[in-house]
C-alpha cells in the first residue's frame, strides 16, 4: 500500500509544514519530486485542484496523500 510521503519525511527527521495536521485541507505539506516520480502514487484530481486552490504549481505533491512505493528525491521550499 505504500507509505505516506508525508510520513516518511516525519520518520526522516525532517520537518513537514502542515495547518490541517494531514487532513487534506492546507495544502502546505506540497513538496517538489527532483527523482524518480514513478515512486509515488499517481496524482489525482482530487490533489489537482487543490494545489491549484492554494496557488501551488499542479507538479508539486501533496504529500498526506501522496503514497510512496520505492525510492525518492523530494524537496520543499523550507528545507
Ligand atoms: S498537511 Fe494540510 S494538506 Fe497536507
Amino acid at each position: 500500500m505504500g507509505t505516506l510521503l508525508f510520513d516518511a519525511a516525519l520518520r526522516a527527521e525532517l520537518p513537514v509544514a502542515s495547518s490541517c495536521s494531514a487532513a487534506f485541507v492546507c495544502g502546505r505539506c506540497d513538496m517538489e519530486i527532483v527523482d524518480n516520480p514513478q515512486a509515488l502514487s499517481p496524482q489525482k484530481e482530487i490533489e489537482l485542484a487543490l494545489l491549484k486552490r492554494q496557488g501551488r504549481p499542479a507538479h508539486r505533491r501533496i504529500s498526506c496523500v501522496t503514497r510512496v512505493f520505492g525510492d525518492c528525491t523530494v524537496t520543499t521550499t523550507y528545507w
